[in-house]
């Protein structure tokens, strides 16, 4: 019921060239059935866009958006809308990199949703713990209260479309990806969360796993019922291991 769909977060890595590269050996690769969407550095996105309007079947979005959806005196911001001009269609918010380093609260991330709703964007929502809250079997309660601040202040029919990645913080990066039945419980109450304000929506919401997704882990992951695809950081810097993700998903 749910199309699979692999997203690559090249977070501050790459080139132009680069860009081009990866863009190309992307769409070259990708499966049918699966959707795929890249997210370079906004300065990028302009040639991510250009190399792969050519077969288009291939996303782009940007790894952030502002907090202000208009425009005004925002030294080095991107607003939402300048991604969408740009002809991306995507917007990672939440990630938990900017929740870390920037110190996004949860209420921010609301706002960028928000944001990248309201430019047209398709959000994807970040959610996931610490180790610290991982290790405290806090994990629930922590994924609850960053839904909840998107959920509460967004109309519920935004997640037919709207992405939510589950991203459990000890597992970015490290080597060390949940395992299948982690993510699965996870992910099956997101879907619960989003049941409880719209039973017709829970089941179309896409939620892709993140942290540590690699061509031997991903068709393990991607097979549990809740589990829709992956959000890919490291991995998807090396074309044919990004290729062996997405047909994993296939
Ligand atoms: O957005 C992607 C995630 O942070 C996962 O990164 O695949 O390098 O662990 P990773």
């Amino acid at each position: 019921m749910r199309k699979k769909l692999v997203a690559g977060n090249w977070k501050m890595h790459g080139s132009q060239a680069l860009t081009r590269e990866l863009c190309a050996a992307t769409a070259a690769a990708k499966p049918q059935d699966v959707d795929v969407v890249v997210f370079p550095p906004s300065l990028y996105l302009r040639e991510a866009v250009q190399v792969l309007a050519a077969g288009g079947a291939v996303g782009v979005g940007a790894q952030d958006v502002s907090i202000h959806a208009g425009e005004g005196a925002y030294t080095g911001e991107i607003s939402a809308a300048m991604v969408a001009d740009c002809g991306a269609g995507w917007a990672i918010v939440g990630h938990s990199e900017r929740r870390a380093d920037f110190r996004e609260s949860d209420h921010d991330v609301g706002r960028k949703f928000s944001a990248a709703r309201q430019a047209g964007l398709k959000p994807v929502l970040c959610v996931g713990e610490t180790h610290a809250d991982h290790v405290a079997g806090r994990t629930l309660e922590v994924i609850e209260r960053q839904l909840a601040a998107v959920l509460d202040h967004n109309p519920i029919e935004a997640f037919v479309s709207a992405v939510i990645a589950y991203e459990p913080v000890w597992a970015i990066g490290s080597g060390l990806s949940a395992t299948p039945e982690q993510a699965q419980q996870v992910h099956a109450f997101i879907r619960s969360q989003i049941r409880k304000k719209d039973a017709n929506i829970s089941p179309l919401t896409r939620l892709l796993y993140g942290g540590s997704v690699k061509a031997v882990n991903a068709a393990e992951l991607f097979a549990q019922p809740d589990v829709d695809g992956g959000l890919v950081g490291g991995a998807s810097l090396n074309a044919e291991e990004f290729a062996s993700i997405c047909q994993a998903a296939g």
